[in-house]
C-alpha cells in the first residue's frame, strides 16, 4: 500500500492506523464521531443490496482495523437488516426507531460520552449518515473508493437524505493499493 498524502510512500494498514488515537478527540461530551464508507466510482454504496462486493480484502483489513481504535459501533436498522454482523470485538448500537419516532441522536451520543465512549464508529448506512450530517455530528469519514462501476438504479449513495447546507470536509490522507483509494476525510 502506497500513502499518497500526506507524505508519499509505502506503508501498511497496521502502520496507517497505529498513530490514530480518536478517543484522544473527544469533542467534549460526546465521543468523536467518525463514519465508514466504501463506495464505487459511480458512487454507489451497495453492489445487489450489499456492501461487500465493493471494496477488497484490504478494505476489509482496513474496517477490522478500523474498529480497534474506536470504543464502539454504530449502525442503522437498515444495515443491521441487510449485513451480517455477528461478533465484531466492540460494543455495537443499533439505531432504530421507536414508538416515539426518531432516536435524539445528539442526546445518544451525550449519553455514550457520559458510559465512557470517547470515540464512535458509524458504519452507516446512507440514511444514518444523513441523520448525522444534518445534525452536524460526524467529525470524520473513511471513504474507499473502489476501482468499479457497478450502476443500479436503486442502489444508494453514501449519504441518503436532506442536508440542511453543503457539509466541507478537507483529506487528511489518502493512501492507494491496486487503483483502490483509501481516503480519511475531516470535517472542516
Ligand atoms: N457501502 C457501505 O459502506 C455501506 C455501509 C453500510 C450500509 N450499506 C448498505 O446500506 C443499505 C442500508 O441503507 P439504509 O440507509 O436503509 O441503512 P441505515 O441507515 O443503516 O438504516 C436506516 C434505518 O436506520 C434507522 N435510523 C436512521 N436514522 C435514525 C434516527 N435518527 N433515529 C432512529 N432511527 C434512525 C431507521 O430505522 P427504522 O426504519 O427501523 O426506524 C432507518 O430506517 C444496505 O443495503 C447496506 O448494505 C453500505
Amino acid at each position: 500500500m502506497q500513502r499518497l498524502l500526506p507524505d508519499p510512500g509505502p506503508t501498511t494498514v497496521d502502520e496507517q492506523l497505529e498513530g490514530y488515537r480518536p478517543w484522544e478527540e473527544a469533542r467534549g461530551e460526546r465521543p468523536l464521531v467518525a463514519v465508514n464508507f466504501a463506495a464505487t466510482l459511480d458512487g454507489r454504496a451497495t453492489i445487489g443490496g450489499v456492501s461487500g462486493p465493493i471494496g477488497s480484502a484490504t478494505d476489509t483489513r482496513m474496517l477490522a482495523g478500523l474498529r480497534t481504535r474506536f470504543d464502539a459501533v454504530m449502525i442503522g436498522a437498515g444495515t443491521m437488516r441487510a449485513e451480517r454482523y455477528a461478533e465484531i470485538g466492540r460494543r455495537l448500537i443499533v439505531v432504530e426507531s421507536g414508538p416515539l419516532g426518531p432516536v435524539d441522536l445528539p442526546a445518544l451520543l451525550q449519553t455514550l460520552g457520559e458510559e465512557g465512549v470517547r470515540a464512535l464508529l458509524c458504519e452507516g448506512g446512507p440514511r444514518l449518515h444523513a441523520s448525522l450530517q444534518a445534525a452536524g455530528l460526524v467529525d470524520e469519514l473513511f471513504l474507499t473508493i473502489a476501482p468499479k462501476l457497478s450502476g443500479g438504479e436503486h442502489a444508494p449513495r453514501i449519504v441518503e437524505g436532506e442536508l440542511p447546507a453543503i457539509a466541507e470536509l478537507e483529506l487528511a490522507w489518502l493512501l492507494e493499493e491496486e487503483g483502490e483509494l483509501f481516503a480519511r476525510y475531516r470535517r472542516r
